[in-house]
C-alpha cells in the first residue's frame, strides 16, 4: 500500500512529483482552497481557471505544470464543489476529493496533499480518501512494470500489462503533524484503507482462483500474526454431518465444497460481543435456476459480504478495539452440477427450520440462515449480516446506496455508523404484511416470493432465523461491485463497501 506520512512542510517548498490542492465553486467563480499558497499564485490560478477548464466541481481533477513558484513538478487541482453553509466542507467531500486526486497519481513515486487538514476528523478523511483512491488490481496482468501485483504490492504468480501502480508515497500537509491525536487518526486511516483494499482484492479475484477452500485459506493468511484472532474452518463433510443444511444444499452443485469460516477476535476485556455474518458465494451462476449469460461475470462479486466481514474483524484487532467480534463467512459456490439442489427441494437449516427451495438463485439467504443461527447460538449481544443479497436492492436504491433492515435500534445504529464513516446506507422496513410472500405450501418457509418487494422478502426470510434478537441486515448488492467507471475514491470492480460502516459500528460499541 501507498506509504503515508504527516508533514508540516510548506506546500510551495515540498519537493514531490505532484502537489494536490483543492478547488471550490463560489458565487463568482473558482476558489483555490489553501491558506498556505502565496496570494499571487492563488490569484493567478483563479483567474486562469476558465481557460484551464477548472470549475471546482466535485469529482473534477486537473493536472497542470506546477511552474516556477512551486518546488513540485505538477499541480493537481481536485474539486470540492460548494462550501456548506457554515463555510466548511463535509468530511466525505474531502475524502472523495483526496481519492479522486490520488487515482490520477498512479505511476508516480511521490505526492504531497495540501487539502484542509486542521483537525483529526479532516486528517482522517483526507488520509483515508487518499489511500482509498490509491488502489490498483494488476495481479493477472502478464507484462509491464506492475506485472502481477495486488494492492499489497507483492508479486503474484503471474506477472502484468499496462496497469499502473498507485503512487508510492504521499505526504499529508497539516499543521498538526506532531499532534498525538492526528497521528492516531492517520494510523487508523491506514488500517481502515488496508482493510478496504483487502476486501476489494478478494472481490476482484477470479472465481477459478477464489473458491470456498481458498477463501478459507485467505482468511487464515489474513489473520496470521494478528493478535487475539483465531480462525476455525468447517469443511463440507463437517457441515453436512453438523446439520448445516443451507451451506450444504447450495454448495452441492459444485465440485468445490462449501466452508463455514469463523474468524474470532477476542480482546482481553471486551465491552460486549458482536457477530458479523457475511455472504460468501464465490460465484453465483444461479444454480439450476440459472442466470442469463449477459453480465454473469459480475457474480464473482457475490462474496463481497464475507470479504467485508473478514477485513473488518482483522482491522478491529489491528485497532485493538475493546469489543469481541466473531465473523462468520458463509462460503459456497452456486453451480448447476449433477448433484445440484432442485427447485422444490426441502432442506433443513442449522437449528432445524425447514426451507422449500423454490428458486436456486435465491441461494444467499439459504447460506446466511445457517450462519445467522450459528451466530445466535454462540451468544452475541448483536448480530449484523452483510450480503449481496438481491437484485431488488439495486432497483430500490441504485448502485451507490446500500440498504439496512432489522430491529429498529440496531438498524438505526448501523445507519448512524454509515453516516459517520461516509458510506451511503438507507433504512428499509420489514413489513409484517409481506410475510405471506415467503409462505411455503410444504415447509416452514420458502426461499423466494413475488418480485415486488424482493429485498424486503429476503430480509423477512432472514428474520425468520433471527427471531427478535438484536439484528441488522445490510444488503450491498449494488454498491459492492462497480461495473462503471471509477469515481471519487471508488475504483471500478470491487469497492470494499461495508468495511467502514462495520468498523464504525464496532467503534461505537467499543466506547
Ligand atoms: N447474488 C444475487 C443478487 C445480486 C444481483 C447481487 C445482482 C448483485 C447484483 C442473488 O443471489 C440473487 O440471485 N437473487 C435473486 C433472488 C430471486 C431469485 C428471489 C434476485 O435478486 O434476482
Ligand atoms: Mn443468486
Ligand atoms: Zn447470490
Amino acid at each position: 500500500m501507498t506509504d503515508v506520512t504527516l508533514s508540516s512542510k510548506n506546500p510551495t517548498a515540498v519537493k514531490a512529483e505532484a502537489l494536490v490542492v483543492a478547488t471550490a465553486q463560489t458565487s463568482d467563480g473558482v476558489a483555490v482552497v489553501s491558506d498556505q499558497l502565496p496570494t499571487d499564485l492563488l490569484t493567478e490560478l483563479e483567474s486562469l481557471a476558465p481557460q484551464l477548464g477548472v470549475t471546482g466541481a466535485r469529482d473534477e481533477v486537473r493536472k497542470i505544470p506546477a511552474g516556477p513558484k512551486l518546488a513540485a513538478d505538477v499541480l493537481v487541482l481536485t474539486g470540492l464543489g460548494e462550501r456548506a453553509e457554515d463555510g466548511t466542507f463535509a468530511t466525505e467531500t474531502l475524502r472523495r476529493a483526496a481519492g479522486a486526486a490520488t487515482r490520477e497519481l498512479a505511476g508516480l513515486r511521490s505526492a504531497a496533499i495540501a487539502l484542509p487538514a486542521s483537525d483529526d476528523d479532516e486528517i482522517t478523511a483526507v488520509t483515508e480518501g487518499a489511500l482509498l483512491g490509491a488502489y490498483a488490481f494488476n495481479r493477472y496482468r502478464t507484462s509491464g512494470k506492475d506485472a502481477g501485483k495486488d494492492s499489497t504490492g507483492k508479486d503474484g504468480a503471474k506477472a502484468a500489462k499496462n496497469g499502473k501502480d498507485p503512487v508510492a508515497s504521499i505526504e499529508i500537509l497539516t499543521p498538526l503533524h506532531k499532534n498525538a491525536k492526528a497521528k492516531v487518526a492517520a494510523e487508523r486511516a491506514e488500517i481502515v484503507a488496508a482493510a478496504v483494499h483487502a476486501a476489494r482484492d478478494l472481490v476482484n479475484a477470479a472465481p477459478n482462483e477464489l473458491y470456498p477452500a481458498t477463501f478459507a485459506d485467505a482468511a487464515k493468511a489474513a489473520a496470521k500474526d494478528v493478535r487475539h484472532v483465531k480462525v476455525t474452518v468447517l469443511d463440507d463433510k463437517q457441515l453436512a454431518s453438523g446439520g448445516y443444511g443451507g451451506l450444504t444444499a447450495v454448495g452441492q452443485g459444485s465440485s468445490r465444497g462449501p466452508r463455514l469460516v469463523k474468524v474470532a477476535y477476542t480482546p482481553a476485556k471486551p465491552n460486549g460481543k458482536v457477530a458479523l455474518v457475511g455472504k460468501g458465494i464465490t460465484f453465483d451462476s444461479g444454480g439450476i435456476s440459472i442466470k442469463p449469460a449477459a453480465g454473469m461475470e459480475a457474480m464473482k462479486s457475490d462474496m463481497a459480504g464475507a470479504a467485508a466481514v473478514l477485513s473488518t474483524v482483522v482491522a478491529a484487532a489491528k485497532l485493538n478495539l475493546p469489543v469481541a467480534v466473531t465473523g462468520y463467512l458463509c462460503l459456497a459456490e452456486n453451480m448447476p452440477g449433477g448433484n445440484a439442489q432442485r427447485p422444490a427441494d426441502v432442506i433443513t437449516i442449522y437449528g432445524g427450520k425447514t426451507v422449500e427451495v423454490l428458486n436456486t438463485d435465491a441461494e444467499g439467504r439459504i447460506v446466511m440462515a445457517d450462519g445467522l443461527v450459528s451466530a445466535i447460538e454462540d451468544g452475541h449481544d448483536v448480530v449484523l449480516d452483510i450480503a449481496t443479497l438481491t437484485g431488488a436492492q439495486m432497483v430500490a436504491l441504485g448502485n451507490r446506496t446500500s440498504a439496512v433492515m432489522g430491529t429498529d435500534e440496531v438498524r438505526d445504529e448501523v445507519k448512524a455508523a454509515a453516516d459517520t464513516s461516509g458510506e451511503l446506507f438507507w433504512p428499509m422496513p420489514l413489513p409484517e404484511e409481506l410475510k405471506s410472500n415467503i409462505k411455503s405450501k410444504v415447509a416452514d418457509v420458502a426461499n423466494s416470493g413475488p418480485r415486488w418487494g424482493g429485498m424486503l422478502n429476503a430480509g423477512l426470510f432472514l428474520q425468520t432465523f433471527v427471531g427478535d434478537h438484536p439484528w441488522a441486515h445490510l444488503d450491498i448488492a449494488g454498491p459492492a461491485f462497480n461495473e462503471g467507471g471509477a469515481h471519487g475514491y471508488t475504483p471500478g470492480g470491487g469497492t470494499g463497501v461495508g468495511v467502514r460502516t462495520l468498523l464504525s459500528f464496532l467503534e461505537g460499541r467499543a466506547k
